[in-house]
């Protein structure tokens, strides 16, 4: 059975005691923590600021690591591998994860693709020393690997907000993708099962990853242009605060960009902003009153508040609920059912709310 630190590179990366830097912690220099970490049951950062030294030593960006033990042990679970498949990862990262798949599939084939050169010689490099027959490709996993499809398992170790059609089309009808799936509100694990032409399937638990190199957040744009203003009693914070309402609103208003401002008035002010239409919105709250700002072709405050009474009438289901449909169009949410489609963006008069 291969050992995770079998394949942890000799620096890797905690945050620092002022809570914002990461720091490097060398084997060298500290075996025992270095150790200590490997044997968590917590991701460990490999890379920051895509391998670059932009802040004299210290990180700020996590780009590779080894994944929480148990959110590898739950995707493993999700996946079904069986001896004899064929399986694709995308994000080798440190090997680790591409091992444990090889050790599930001695007769199968595994095949994992990472996009940076550095990070994949390294992997490869491990894997040999172990001795598990991997095959690393240096690429963009977004459009998968066809030269070796079909796979009848693909395993996504960078989380995903547009999930790309490549991978099903590179799936054997029958097969199965798992995934995590990101938005600034949140995450899920998710599984997709190939049929048709489509991937469909549920959303598991709530994880976090980071995300596919392509798929990084848009800057996001707020407090440009002159906002309508008006003041309310009503101050929303727990599509911000609460995870499952943080997943649900985001299934109404994909593609957002959240952020918190500290400005000395009774909480943080909120910020939600939709690049691609150049809206924004915001809410700050005084002891006595709370003032939204919108500005720009979508009332995102409006809308927000809107999705979020959607999903307290539906009973404020967890993100286990709701489903996704991917097709060559694109992808759609769904709430319980396949065909209980949820429309988007949320509008308090939207027609056609999934129930
Ligand atoms: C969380 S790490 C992967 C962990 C890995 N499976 C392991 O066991 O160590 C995510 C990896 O995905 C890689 N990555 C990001 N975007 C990618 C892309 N578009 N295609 C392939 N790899 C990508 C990153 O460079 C990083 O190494």
């Amino acid at each position: 059975m291969v050992r995770r630190e079998d394949f942890i590179p000799e620096v890797i990366w905690t945050r620092g005691s002022d809570g914002f830097f990461l720091v490097p912690v060398r084997r060298q220099d500290d075996p025992d923590r270095w150790t200590a970490l490997c044997r968590s049951d917590e991701g460990i950062a490999t890379q920051v600021d895509d391998g670059e030294d932009r802040y004299g030593g210290k990180g700020v960006m996590p780009t590779s690591s080894s994944s929480a033990p148990w959110v590898m042990a739950r995707m493993l679970d999700l996946l079904d591998l069986r001896d004899g498949m064929a399986v694709l990862e995308v994000g080798t990262g440190t090997g680790y994860n591409a091992a444990l798949l090889a050790e599930r599939t001695p007769a199968g084939a595994v095949t994992s693709i990472e996009i940076d050169p550095a990070i994949a010689e390294q992997a490869r490099t491990a894997l040999d020393q172990v001795g598990l027959p991997v095959t690393v490709v240096v690429g963009d996993g977004e459009a998968g690997v066809p030269d070796r499809a079909p796979f009848d398992r693909i395993i996504v170790t960078a989380s995903v907000a547009r999930v790309p059609y490549a991978w099903v089309e590179q799936t054997r009808p029958g097969g199965r993708i798992v995934l995590p799936f990101t938005s600034e509100f949140g995450g899920a694990l998710l599984t997709l099962t190939v049929a048709d032409g489509a991937g469909c399937g549920r959303f598991d638990r709530e994880a976090g990853f980071m995300p596919l190199r392509g798929q990084r957040p848009d800057p996001p744009a707020w407090r440009h242009g002159d906002p309508d203003i008006r003041t309310t009693d009503r101050e929303l914070r727990a599509p911000f605060d609460d995870p499952a309402a943080g997943f649900a609103v985001n299934t109404r208003m994909p593609g957002c960009a959240l952020g918190r401002l500290v400005e000395g008035g009774a909480a943080p002010t909120l910020l939600l902003s939709h690049a691609p239409s150049g809206s924004w919105a915001s809410l700050r709250s005084e002891p006595d009153r709370h003032e939204i700002a919108q500005h720009g072709p979508r009332r995102l405050w409006d809308e927000l508040e809107a999705a979020y009474d959607w999903w307290d009438g539906l009973g404020r289901p967890g993100c286990d609920r709701f489903g996704l449909t991917v097709t060559p169009e694109g992808q759609t949410f769904w709430c319980d059912q396949p065909d209980q489609t949820i429309p988007t963006p949320c509008r308090a008069d939207a027609d056609g709310e999934a129930s």
